[in-house]
Protein backbone atom coordinates (compact mmCIF):
# COMPACT_ATOMS: atom_id res chain seq x y z
CA UNK A 1 0.00 0.00 0.00
CA UNK A 2 2.85 2.78 0.76
CA UNK A 3 4.47 3.26 -2.59
CA UNK A 4 8.23 2.79 -0.92
CA UNK A 5 8.42 -0.06 1.42
CA UNK A 6 12.41 0.13 1.41
CA UNK A 7 12.14 1.82 5.05
CA UNK A 8 9.11 -0.56 6.70
CA UNK A 9 11.40 -3.49 5.70
CA UNK A 10 14.51 -2.33 6.94
CA UNK A 11 12.80 -1.48 10.60
CA UNK A 12 9.84 -3.87 10.65
CA UNK A 13 7.51 -1.84 12.26
CA UNK A 14 3.84 -1.87 10.31
CA UNK A 15 4.33 2.11 9.35
CA UNK A 16 7.16 4.08 7.83
CA UNK A 17 6.52 6.26 10.36
CA UNK A 18 9.92 7.49 13.16
CA UNK A 19 8.92 8.72 16.47
CA UNK A 20 11.47 12.11 16.35
CA UNK A 21 13.41 11.41 19.72
CA UNK A 22 12.80 14.82 21.59
CA UNK A 23 15.46 15.14 24.33
CA UNK A 24 14.10 16.88 28.02
CA UNK A 25 10.64 16.24 27.03
CA UNK A 26 9.70 12.30 26.54
CA UNK A 27 10.67 9.14 27.64
CA UNK A 28 9.58 5.44 27.60
CA UNK A 29 6.17 6.05 27.46
CA UNK A 30 5.72 8.35 24.54
CA UNK A 31 8.29 5.17 22.90
CA UNK A 32 6.06 2.19 23.35
CA UNK A 33 2.82 4.30 22.36
CA UNK A 34 3.53 5.08 19.38
CA UNK A 35 5.27 1.45 18.86
CA UNK A 36 2.15 0.06 19.90
CA UNK A 37 0.68 2.73 17.00
CA UNK A 38 2.86 0.88 14.63
CA UNK A 39 5.40 3.71 14.24
CA UNK A 40 9.13 3.47 15.39
CA UNK A 41 9.48 4.44 18.45
CA UNK A 42 12.72 6.14 19.28
CA UNK A 43 14.38 7.26 22.72
CA UNK A 44 16.23 10.32 22.79
CA UNK A 45 19.31 9.63 25.13
CA UNK A 46 21.42 12.66 24.88
CA UNK A 47 20.28 13.99 28.21
CA UNK A 48 20.15 10.50 29.97
CA UNK A 49 23.25 8.54 31.77
CA UNK A 50 23.51 5.46 30.40
CA UNK A 51 22.46 3.52 33.27
CA UNK A 52 18.70 5.35 33.43
CA UNK A 53 19.38 4.69 29.21
CA UNK A 54 19.35 1.13 29.81
CA UNK A 55 16.63 1.25 32.50
CA UNK A 56 13.89 2.90 29.96
CA UNK A 57 15.42 0.52 27.27
CA UNK A 58 14.01 -2.30 29.89
CA UNK A 59 10.92 -0.43 30.28
CA UNK A 60 10.28 -0.33 26.59
CA UNK A 61 11.30 -3.86 26.15
CA UNK A 62 8.69 -4.87 29.16
CA UNK A 63 5.57 -3.59 27.32
CA UNK A 64 5.97 -3.89 23.43
CA UNK A 65 8.08 -6.61 21.64
CA UNK A 66 8.28 -3.75 18.79
CA UNK A 67 11.90 -2.52 17.23
CA UNK A 68 13.32 0.31 19.64
CA UNK A 69 15.60 3.35 18.09
CA UNK A 70 17.88 4.87 21.05
CA UNK A 71 19.25 8.35 19.88
CA UNK A 72 22.35 9.74 20.92
CA UNK A 73 24.02 13.11 20.52
CA UNK A 74 27.46 12.71 18.53
CA UNK A 75 29.14 16.52 18.96
CA UNK A 76 32.70 16.96 19.95
CA UNK A 77 32.85 18.70 23.42
CA UNK A 78 33.95 21.82 23.96
CA UNK A 79 35.04 23.08 27.28
CA UNK A 80 33.28 26.44 28.53
CA UNK A 81 36.49 29.04 29.03
CA UNK A 82 36.00 31.81 31.69
CA UNK A 83 35.55 35.33 29.62
CA UNK A 84 32.91 33.48 27.73
CA UNK A 85 30.98 32.46 30.86
CA UNK A 86 31.09 35.57 32.35
CA UNK A 87 29.98 37.66 29.18
CA UNK A 88 26.74 35.32 29.40
CA UNK A 89 26.51 35.81 32.85
CA UNK A 90 26.89 39.60 32.87
CA UNK A 91 23.88 39.26 29.46
CA UNK A 92 21.55 37.19 31.90
CA UNK A 93 22.27 39.67 35.64
CA UNK A 94 19.15 41.71 34.79
CA UNK A 95 17.13 38.06 34.67
CA UNK A 96 19.14 37.08 37.59
CA UNK A 97 18.48 40.16 39.40
CA UNK A 98 14.26 40.21 38.34
CA UNK A 99 13.45 37.31 39.93
CA UNK A 100 15.86 37.38 43.10
CA UNK A 101 18.41 35.06 42.27
CA UNK A 102 22.38 35.15 43.54
CA UNK A 103 24.31 34.66 40.42
CA UNK A 104 27.27 33.42 42.53
CA UNK A 105 25.24 30.35 43.49
CA UNK A 106 26.66 27.11 42.57
CA UNK A 107 24.66 25.60 39.48
CA UNK A 108 24.23 22.13 37.47
CA UNK A 109 26.40 21.88 34.42
CA UNK A 110 24.16 21.49 31.30
CA UNK A 111 23.75 17.89 30.48
CA UNK A 112 24.33 16.47 27.14
CA UNK A 113 26.71 14.20 26.64
CA UNK A 114 27.76 13.09 23.28
CA UNK A 115 28.10 9.43 22.80
CA UNK A 116 31.10 7.40 24.14
CA UNK A 117 32.43 3.90 25.46
CA UNK A 118 29.63 4.57 28.33
CA UNK A 119 26.46 4.65 26.06
CA UNK A 120 28.65 1.91 23.50
CA UNK A 121 28.62 -0.57 25.94
CA UNK A 122 24.93 0.18 26.78
CA UNK A 123 24.13 -0.22 22.87
CA UNK A 124 26.36 -3.71 22.60
CA UNK A 125 24.45 -4.71 25.88
CA UNK A 126 20.63 -3.95 24.60
CA UNK A 127 21.26 -4.04 20.84
CA UNK A 128 18.39 -1.90 19.88
CA UNK A 129 17.30 -2.56 16.11
CA UNK A 130 18.37 0.74 15.56
CA UNK A 131 20.28 3.42 16.56
CA UNK A 132 20.05 7.16 15.47
CA UNK A 133 21.94 10.12 15.46
CA UNK A 134 22.46 14.00 15.72
CA UNK A 135 25.24 15.89 14.63
CA UNK A 136 27.04 13.60 12.49
CA UNK A 137 28.50 10.14 13.70
CA UNK A 138 30.52 8.75 16.26
CA UNK A 139 34.39 7.92 15.30
CA UNK A 140 34.91 4.66 13.34
CA UNK A 141 36.16 2.53 15.87
CA UNK A 142 32.37 3.31 18.03
CA UNK A 143 30.47 2.99 14.72
CA UNK A 144 32.23 -0.21 14.43
CA UNK A 145 30.85 -1.43 17.38
CA UNK A 146 27.90 -0.15 17.03
CA UNK A 147 27.23 -1.87 13.78
CA UNK A 148 28.69 -5.18 15.10
CA UNK A 149 26.04 -5.05 17.51
CA UNK A 150 23.29 -5.60 14.70
CA UNK A 151 22.07 -2.12 15.15
CA UNK A 152 20.85 -0.09 12.01
CA UNK A 153 22.31 3.11 12.18
CA UNK A 154 20.95 6.91 10.87
CA UNK A 155 21.27 9.86 11.38
CA UNK A 156 20.17 13.32 10.29
CA UNK A 157 21.33 15.85 7.45
CA UNK A 158 20.58 19.20 7.07
CA UNK A 159 22.57 19.70 2.94
CA UNK A 160 23.04 17.18 0.78
CA UNK A 161 26.65 17.24 0.99
CA UNK A 162 25.65 16.33 4.88
CA UNK A 163 23.80 13.51 3.59
CA UNK A 164 26.57 12.25 1.06
CA UNK A 165 28.66 12.21 4.21
CA UNK A 166 26.74 10.08 6.21
CA UNK A 167 25.96 7.46 3.17
CA UNK A 168 29.66 6.91 2.78
CA UNK A 169 30.38 6.98 6.54
CA UNK A 170 27.63 3.45 6.86
CA UNK A 171 24.16 4.98 7.77
CA UNK A 172 21.58 2.83 6.66
CA UNK A 173 19.46 5.78 6.03
CA UNK A 174 19.45 9.11 5.85
CA UNK A 175 17.21 11.49 7.15
CA UNK A 176 16.72 15.09 5.57
CA UNK A 177 15.78 17.73 8.42
CA UNK A 178 13.94 20.46 6.69
CA UNK A 179 14.26 24.20 8.44
CA UNK A 180 10.81 23.85 9.00
CA UNK A 181 11.93 21.10 11.88
CA UNK A 182 11.87 21.68 15.52
CA UNK A 183 14.86 21.12 17.72
CA UNK A 184 18.77 21.51 17.28
CA UNK A 185 19.23 22.13 13.53
CA UNK A 186 21.87 18.47 12.92
CA UNK A 187 24.02 20.39 10.98
CA UNK A 188 27.53 18.82 11.58
CA UNK A 189 29.46 20.15 7.75
CA UNK A 190 28.17 24.11 8.05
CA UNK A 191 27.54 26.31 10.71
CA UNK A 192 25.30 29.12 8.08
CA UNK A 193 21.88 28.66 9.48
CA UNK A 194 21.02 31.32 6.49
CA UNK A 195 21.34 28.66 3.97
CA UNK A 196 19.83 25.56 5.61
CA UNK A 197 17.22 24.40 3.03
CA UNK A 198 13.48 23.84 3.63
CA UNK A 199 11.90 19.94 3.48
CA UNK A 200 10.68 20.65 0.16
CA UNK A 201 13.69 21.56 -1.65
CA UNK A 202 15.61 19.35 0.81
CA UNK A 203 14.18 15.86 0.48
CA UNK A 204 14.01 15.40 -3.71
CA UNK A 205 17.99 16.62 -3.51
CA UNK A 206 19.05 14.13 -1.11
CA UNK A 207 17.01 11.17 -3.19
CA UNK A 208 18.74 12.10 -5.99
CA UNK A 209 22.06 11.97 -4.12
CA UNK A 210 21.86 9.02 -2.08
CA UNK A 211 21.06 5.45 -2.45
CA UNK A 212 19.90 4.24 0.99
CA UNK A 213 16.32 5.30 1.71
CA UNK A 214 15.92 8.68 2.73
CA UNK A 215 13.51 10.03 5.82
CA UNK A 216 11.66 13.22 5.42
CA UNK A 217 11.98 15.56 8.65
CA UNK A 218 10.65 19.13 9.49
CA UNK A 219 7.21 20.03 9.39
CA UNK A 220 5.51 17.02 8.50
CA UNK A 221 2.21 17.06 10.56
CA UNK A 222 -0.57 15.33 9.21
CA UNK A 223 -1.36 13.10 6.09
CA UNK A 224 -1.12 15.42 3.72
CA UNK A 225 2.46 16.03 4.81
CA UNK A 226 3.16 12.48 4.64
CA UNK A 227 2.00 11.76 1.25
CA UNK A 228 3.75 14.86 0.22
CA UNK A 229 7.07 13.57 1.54
CA UNK A 230 6.60 10.21 -0.35
CA UNK A 231 5.97 12.35 -3.44
CA UNK A 232 9.16 13.95 -2.99
CA UNK A 233 11.09 9.85 -3.03
CA UNK A 234 10.85 9.97 0.61
CA UNK A 235 10.78 6.22 2.15
CA UNK A 236 9.28 7.45 5.27
CA UNK A 237 8.87 10.31 7.90
CA UNK A 238 10.39 11.48 11.38
CA UNK A 239 7.44 13.46 12.74
CA UNK A 240 8.35 15.20 16.33
CA UNK A 241 6.29 18.34 16.88
CA UNK A 242 2.71 16.94 16.39
CA UNK A 243 3.38 14.48 19.25
CA UNK A 244 4.37 16.97 21.48
CA UNK A 245 0.65 17.70 22.53
CA UNK A 246 -0.15 13.88 23.25
CA UNK A 247 -0.80 12.79 26.82
CA UNK A 248 2.08 10.57 26.70
CA UNK A 249 4.52 13.57 25.96
CA UNK A 250 6.48 15.17 29.38
CA UNK A 251 5.99 18.92 28.11
CA UNK A 252 5.09 20.49 31.38
CA UNK A 253 1.66 22.52 31.80
CA UNK A 254 2.78 26.03 30.90
CA UNK A 255 4.67 24.48 27.58
CA UNK A 256 0.98 22.70 26.35
CA UNK A 257 -0.49 25.92 27.05
CA UNK A 258 2.20 27.59 24.88
CA UNK A 259 2.27 25.22 22.08
CA UNK A 260 -1.65 24.72 21.71
CA UNK A 261 -1.21 28.79 21.41
CA UNK A 262 1.25 27.98 18.44
CA UNK A 263 1.19 29.08 14.93
CA UNK A 264 2.67 29.04 11.45
CA UNK A 265 4.99 32.07 12.71
CA UNK A 266 5.60 30.99 16.51
CA UNK A 267 8.96 29.33 16.38
CA UNK A 268 12.49 30.75 15.40
CA UNK A 269 15.69 29.49 14.99
CA UNK A 270 17.72 30.30 17.87
CA UNK A 271 21.46 29.89 19.72
CA UNK A 272 20.67 31.80 22.70
CA UNK A 273 19.12 28.55 24.52
CA UNK A 274 21.69 26.30 24.21
CA UNK A 275 24.51 27.50 21.91
CA UNK A 276 23.33 25.67 18.82
CA UNK A 277 20.80 26.73 16.45
CA UNK A 278 17.78 24.71 17.15
CA UNK A 279 13.67 26.12 16.36
CA UNK A 280 11.55 26.47 19.15
CA UNK A 281 8.49 28.36 20.16
CA UNK A 282 9.82 32.04 20.65
CA UNK A 283 10.19 32.97 24.30
CA UNK A 284 11.46 36.43 25.89
CA UNK A 285 14.78 35.55 26.07
CA UNK A 286 14.89 34.58 22.65
CA UNK A 287 13.14 38.09 21.54
CA UNK A 288 15.24 39.74 23.98
CA UNK A 289 18.56 38.37 23.31
CA UNK A 290 18.52 36.51 20.57
CA UNK A 291 17.22 35.38 18.73
CA UNK A 292 21.17 34.40 17.64
CA UNK A 293 23.46 36.01 19.90
CA UNK A 294 27.59 35.79 19.70
CA UNK A 295 27.38 36.06 23.73
CA UNK A 296 25.26 32.58 23.58
CA UNK A 297 28.22 30.23 24.77
CA UNK A 298 29.23 26.85 23.29
CA UNK A 299 26.54 23.92 23.12
CA UNK A 300 25.71 22.89 26.03
CA UNK A 301 27.09 25.42 28.02
CA UNK A 302 24.65 28.42 27.00
CA UNK A 303 22.16 26.41 29.26
CA UNK A 304 23.88 26.42 32.33
CA UNK A 305 23.29 29.51 33.40
CA UNK A 306 19.89 29.32 31.89
CA UNK A 307 19.11 26.47 34.62
CA UNK A 308 18.16 28.86 37.74
CA UNK A 309 15.99 31.02 35.49
CA UNK A 310 13.88 28.50 33.56
CA UNK A 311 13.53 26.82 36.76
CA UNK A 312 12.33 30.30 38.54
CA UNK A 313 9.99 31.68 35.54
CA UNK A 314 8.56 28.28 35.65
CA UNK A 315 7.43 28.39 39.27
CA UNK A 316 5.06 31.34 38.42
CA UNK A 317 3.55 29.14 35.34
CA UNK A 318 6.04 31.27 32.62
CA UNK A 319 8.41 30.01 29.69
CA UNK A 320 10.18 33.08 29.16
CA UNK A 321 13.90 30.88 29.48
CA UNK A 322 12.25 27.62 28.61
CA UNK A 323 13.39 25.68 25.57
CA UNK A 324 9.94 24.59 23.95
CA UNK A 325 11.44 23.21 20.75
CA UNK A 326 8.67 23.28 18.49
CA UNK A 327 8.67 23.24 14.27
CA UNK A 328 6.98 25.19 11.74
CA UNK A 329 3.62 22.81 11.74
CA UNK A 330 3.60 22.97 15.78
CA UNK A 331 -0.62 24.11 15.18
CA UNK A 332 -1.37 21.11 13.55
CA UNK A 333 -0.60 19.29 17.00
CA UNK A 334 -3.44 17.37 18.32
CA UNK A 335 -3.99 16.49 22.11
CA UNK A 336 -4.32 12.34 20.66
CA UNK A 337 -3.26 9.59 22.81
CA UNK A 338 -0.09 8.86 20.41
CA UNK A 339 -1.10 5.27 19.18
CA UNK A 340 -4.17 6.33 18.11
CA UNK A 341 -2.15 9.82 16.39
CA UNK A 342 0.20 7.31 14.82
CA UNK A 343 -2.49 5.05 13.25
CA UNK A 344 -4.60 8.00 11.93
CA UNK A 345 -1.40 9.62 10.37
CA UNK A 346 -0.75 6.09 8.58
CA UNK A 347 -4.87 5.91 7.19
CA UNK A 348 -4.73 9.55 6.65
CA UNK A 349 -1.29 9.29 4.34
CA UNK A 350 -2.79 5.83 3.05
CA UNK A 351 -6.50 7.78 1.73
CA UNK A 352 -4.37 11.01 0.41
CA UNK A 353 -1.76 8.67 -1.83
CA UNK A 354 -4.67 6.34 -2.85
CA UNK A 355 -6.38 9.71 -4.46
CA UNK A 356 -2.89 10.79 -5.93
CA UNK A 357 -2.73 7.70 -7.91
CA UNK A 358 -6.13 8.33 -8.74
C1 LIG B 1 11.17 19.04 21.35
C2 LIG B 1 12.15 18.48 20.35
C3 LIG B 1 13.32 17.86 20.80
C4 LIG B 1 14.20 17.26 19.88
N1 LIG B 1 15.27 16.56 20.36
C5 LIG B 1 15.98 15.78 19.48
C6 LIG B 1 16.93 14.83 19.97
O1 LIG B 1 17.12 14.67 21.17
N2 LIG B 1 17.59 14.07 19.06
C7 LIG B 1 17.36 14.18 17.71
O2 LIG B 1 17.98 13.44 16.93
N3 LIG B 1 16.48 15.08 17.22
C8 LIG B 1 15.77 15.87 18.07
N4 LIG B 1 14.81 16.73 17.58
C9 LIG B 1 14.68 16.92 16.12
C10 LIG B 1 13.83 15.82 15.50
O3 LIG B 1 14.61 14.65 15.34
C11 LIG B 1 13.26 16.17 14.09
O4 LIG B 1 14.26 16.62 13.24
C12 LIG B 1 12.13 17.18 14.13
O5 LIG B 1 11.27 16.98 15.23
C13 LIG B 1 11.31 17.10 12.85
O6 LIG B 1 10.54 18.24 12.66
P1 LIG B 1 9.06 18.46 13.30
O7 LIG B 1 9.30 18.79 14.73
O8 LIG B 1 8.52 19.59 12.50
O9 LIG B 1 8.29 17.17 13.14
C14 LIG B 1 13.93 17.35 18.48
C15 LIG B 1 12.78 18.01 18.04
C16 LIG B 1 11.88 18.56 18.96
C17 LIG B 1 10.62 19.21 18.43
Amino acid sequence: MWPDHRLIDLFKTEFPIVLAPMAGVMDAELVIAVAEGGGLGSLPSAMLSPEKAREQVNIIRQRVSAPVNMNFFCHTPVELDAAAEARWKARLAIYYKELGLDPAAPINAANRAPFDAGFCAVVEELKPEVVSFHFGLPDQALLKRVKAAGCLVISSATTVKEAVWLEQHGADAVIAQGAEAGGHRAMFLTENINEQPGTFALVPQVVDAVKVPVIAAGGIADGRGIAAAFALGAAGVQIGSAYLRCPESKVSAAGRAALAAGRDDSTVITNVMTGRPARGVQNRLMREAGPISPDAPPFPHAATALGPLKAAAEKQGRVDFTNLWAGQAIAMGRELPAAELTRDLAKSALARLRQMAG
